[in-house]
């Protein structure tokens, strides 16, 4: 069967500077689609990447004293990593100074050129570099650029222009046809009256005054504009102009394109005109997602520690973030970031509403069935409205992801859950226990286990790290089919008998540490679940490990890739190792027995699932095996033979 396609791209940064949590959103947003898509089905493509070319980036290496290169390479990295800490699964990341799209870029404004949409004249007017935007005296804002707020430049120079008059007919024709091409529709019609009916002004396509771009192929004297560069990343990272389309027939026209709200105009005009030069289809979805503000005003980079994504990370952990920014803010309207804001929706949704779900749970399962999930005895009509709720919820949940609205989806899983949860309560499983209601019991309880098994399988696109906390404490870690979309079609997919494993408590009640007003998590006593099972006490106290203690640790092949020594620490070594396409970096205590240069390229047996820890302030995530005698000698854990790296050890 041919899967059906979906496409989907966030807009390429500027590696100008390090991201704040606004940046996260959009790629956070687009990947809990990407996610969404593959789970109900799809052959995804997820674009993402940076956007390294202009006046900005070369401005800002110049103030750091760096070559432009040099200069986003670092920010680059520095990017990918915080993907990898948001869990962001691209499937592609482009960079504008990759060779496949420079070289793609100058064959697109060659093409321009032969068949007479660019002619070459002198640009007199206003830019504005932090949005990298020409402006005319008419459209600014008290002289300020109207994007940004900031002062414009006067620029006087030789460029190409692009002919956008011969096609702005046909592109409004197309917007009226398509109206869910701009979505929100209110930024549809902003496009049409503020810039498309004031009459559409040809668009210059080419810079001299800089050289930190690409350049025109005829006449290198000119570098492209960073828009159209920019722009055409969505079809170059297909292969468009190369020698294999392969990607570019399989995934265009773009499902959806989402982006912030300023850059509407360049995605709705410019980029759409450009398709139409190129004889492309349109993509069939533009999403202006609105602005994450601050309560004193737009988000920088400048406003510190609170709006830093790294940092909110690691105190959050990255599923409560990507939470709090898909359920506080109706996607397409602006919405306001706080820690206060942000701790009060762990609270309230994740320690409480889903916590308790799944505490209360096992804690009963434990106590009435030694932790293993029986099977449904007798049946009451109050099961009924519980199963109606789980049956019909999948299918609201993907309506509403169809048309991005990610607080509605993530609000119509927590309707569940409170039903759940009242559900407990009006069948008061105490009670039954009390009057040996066995066969009541055994329903009320196998229903409880199947609901949260159901919640997890609809968080998974949202909190990609949470349903695999609960799959291990319900004892089903290892039972990927009953992970799946597919699984959940119909209520009471999981099997009777399981053994569930009570863990940590999955979101700990966070409280404001009165410092500074920063909210911190208090440990209570309540944080880790004592496991009731006979079984298990008695393994423990044998001091044995049950098969699903076991289960818990992710073994994973890995290799390393870089090893470096550590400033000051004798003892440890720096690693990066890669563990299925994945990057981790480690700390390991092995300086003393292997030099950096042969651990390179060794394939080795890692702990992928272990809690990050700094040593000497490096982070290490994760840890690798190895085997030591009482003389003093180590020798790492490796393969037998070579096996890709990801693969998991039993
Ligand atoms: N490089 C251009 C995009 C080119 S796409 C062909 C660009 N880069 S950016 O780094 O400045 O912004 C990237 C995205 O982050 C934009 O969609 C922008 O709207 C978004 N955001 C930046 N700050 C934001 C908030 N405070 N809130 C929400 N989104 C924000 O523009």
């Amino acid at each position: 069967m041919i899967k059906k396609t979906f496409y989907i791209t966030t807009p390429i940064y500027y590696p100008s500077d390090k991201l704040h949590i606004g940046h996260s959103y959009t790629t956070v947003a687009a990947d809990a689609m990407a996610r969404f898509k593959r789970q109900t089905g799809y052959d995804v493509h997820f674009l993402t990447g940076t956007d390294e070319h202009g006046q900005k980036i070369e401005r800002r290496a110049q103030e750091l004293g760096q070559e432009p290169q040099v200069f986003v390479d670092g920010i680059v990295s520095w990017i990918k990593k915080l993907w990898e800490l948001l869990d962001i699964s691209y499937d592609d990341f482009i960079r504008t100074t990759e060779e496949r799209h420079k070289v793609a870029v100058q064959k697109i404004f060659q093409k321009f050129y032969e068949q007479g949409d660019i002619y070459k004249s002198k640009y007199e007017g206003w830019y504005c570099t932090p949005c990298e935007a020409f402006w005319t005296e008419r459209q600014l804002e008290e002289g300020n650029c109207p994007d940004c707020n900031r002062p414009v430049e006067l620029v006087a120079e030789e460029s190409y222009f692009f002919k956008m008059s011969k096609y702005v007919d046909r592109l409004v024709d197309y917007i009226e046809k398509n109206p869910d091409f701009i979505q929100p529709a209110s930024r549809k019609n902003e496009m049409i009256n503020n810039f498309i009916k004031p009459g559409l002004e040809d668009l210059c396509v080419s810079r001299t005054t800089f050289r930190w771009g690409i350049p025109v192929p005829f006449d290198p004297e000119h570098v492209i504009y960073v828009w159209l560069d920019a722009l055409t990343n969505y079809i170059t990272a297909l292969g468009y102009a190369s020698s294999d389309e392969q990607q570019l027939q399989r995934y265009w026209p773009a499902d959806v394109q989402l982006i912030g709200k300023e850059i509407v105009r360049f995605h709705t005009i410019y980029w759409p005109i450009f398709l139409m030069a190129l004889g492309l289809d349109l993509p069939d979805k533009v999403f202006g997602h609105g602005w994450l503000l601050l309560d004193d005003g737009k988000m920088s980079k400048s406003k510190g520690n609170v709006v830093d994504p790294e940092i909110l990370v690691e105190r959050y952990g990255s599923d409560a973030i990507r939470y709090f920014l898909l359920r506080e803010i109706s996607f397409g309207a602006d919405g306001h970031f706080s820690e206060e804001a942000l701790v009060h929706r762990l609270n309230f949704d994740l320690a409480n509403d889903l916590g308790n779900l799944l505490n209360r749970t096992m804690a009963m399962l434990n106590k009435y069935f030694s932790g293993r999930v029986p099977s449904p005895g007798e049946s009451a009509p109050l099961d009924d409205e519980l199963k109606e709720m789980a049956s019909t919820m999948p299918a609201k949940i993907e309506a509403l992801m169809d048309q991005l609205q990610f607080s509605s989806a993530l609000a119509e899983l927590w309707k569940f859950i409170a039903r759940a949860n009242k559900y407990i309560d009006e069948t008061a499983p105490w009670a039954l226990a009390k009057n040996e209601q066995q066969s009541r019991l055994q329903s009320v309880m196998y229903n409880l286990v199947e609901s949260i098994r159901i919640v997890s399988v609809v968080l998974l696109p949202f909190m990609p790290r949470t349903p695999q906390r609960i799959w291990s404490q319900l004892g089903i870690a290892e039972q990927t089919n009953l992970h799946t979309w597919d699984s959940i079609g119909t209520f009471g997919g999981l099997p009777a008998d399981v053994q569930t494993l009570p863990g940590e408590m999955l979101f700990p009640r966070l409280e404001l540490s009165g410092e500074g007003g920063a909210p911190v998590r208090q440990a209570t006593k309540k944080d880790k679940l004592t496991p009731k099972v006979k079984d298990v006490q008695k393994v423990q106290s044998e001091g044995l490990l049950s098969i699903e203690e076991f289960a818990r640790v992710d073994l994973r092949v890995a290799q390393i890739k870089t090893a470096e020594a550590i400033a000051g620490a004798d003892k440890l070594l720096k690693l990066m190792v890669d563990v299925g396409g994945q990057e981790r970096q480690v700390v390991a205590g092995i300086a003393n027995h292997y030099s950096p240069a042969e651990l390179v390229g060794k394939h080795i047996l890692f702990v992928a699932n272990l809690k990050p820890a700094k040593l000497r302030g490096i982070r290490s995530d994760g840890m690798l095996l190895a085997a030591s005698d009482d003389e003093g000698n180590l020798v790492l854990a490796t393969t037998e033979a070579p096996i890709k790296t990801g693969s998991s050890v039993k």
